[in-house]
């Protein structure tokens, strides 16, 4: 049967998503999970960090996910080693990249949208030769992210502690993904 759903795909976030992306990273299901009601940012703030320019001086990639022609979500990829403010301080492997993801709508969660959003990006960090391994690193308490990763190939390692407190950290490795691509 070939697939009626509307495709997801990632495309590069751009200065004129930031108005957007303010009015997402406000909203209540997003404020629970993404730094807290201490980290809700303004629309000064989100056009300071989230410009594209700026999250590519920090080595970060940010992507809008699009279901057909809608934007339906956020997400993030990172170069763990050197991140900085005590992240990932022990990493030596400039392979290694960090994602973070967030959909949009409270009404989408829990319908398979996130892993197909994860699944997107883990396909398209593996693409590039240089990139070893993912990794993520949700709450312990967020129970829907951390089966998200694991639905989209992603094993959990163990607790660690981060500049932001205690995170599940769950790592996809290149000899997983392609692995997982075999058939059979
Ligand atoms: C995290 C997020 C991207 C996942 O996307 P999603 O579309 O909701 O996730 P999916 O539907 O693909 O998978 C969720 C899974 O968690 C399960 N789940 C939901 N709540 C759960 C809970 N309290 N305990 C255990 N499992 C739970 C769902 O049943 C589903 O698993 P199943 O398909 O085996 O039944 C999305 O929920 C989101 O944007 N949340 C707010 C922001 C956020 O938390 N971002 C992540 C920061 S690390």
């Amino acid at each position: 049967m070939p697939d009626a759903r509307p495709p997801l795909t990632l495309r590069l976030l751009r200065a004129d998503d930031l108005p957007l992306l303010h009015d997402w990273l406000n909203r209540p299901h997003i404020v629970e999970w993404w730094g807290g009601e201490a980290e809700r940012p303004s629309l000064d703030e989100v056009l300071r960090d989230y410009q594209p320019d700026a999250m590519a001086a920090e080595r970060v990639t940010p992507y809008i996910a699009m279901l057909g022609d809608e934007p339906v979500g956020f997400a993030q990829s990172y170069v763990a080693m050197g991140s900085g403010d005590g992240w990932w301080e022990d990493e030596t492997d400039p392979g290694v990249r960090g994602i973070d993801q967030l959909l949009a709508d409270a009404w989408r969660l829990n319908q398979g949208l996130g892993t197909r959003l994860v699944g997107a990006l883990v396909e398209r960090l593996f693409a590039d030769p240089a990139v070893t391994k993912l990794q993520t690193d949700p709450s312990p308490d967020n129970q829907r992210a951390i089966r998200c990763y694991q639905k989209a190939g992603f094993v959990r390692q163990g607790l660690v502690t981060t500049p932001d407190g205690p995170a599940v950290l769950m790592v996809q490795t290149r000899q997983d993904f392609e692995r997982s691509r075999r058939p059979g």
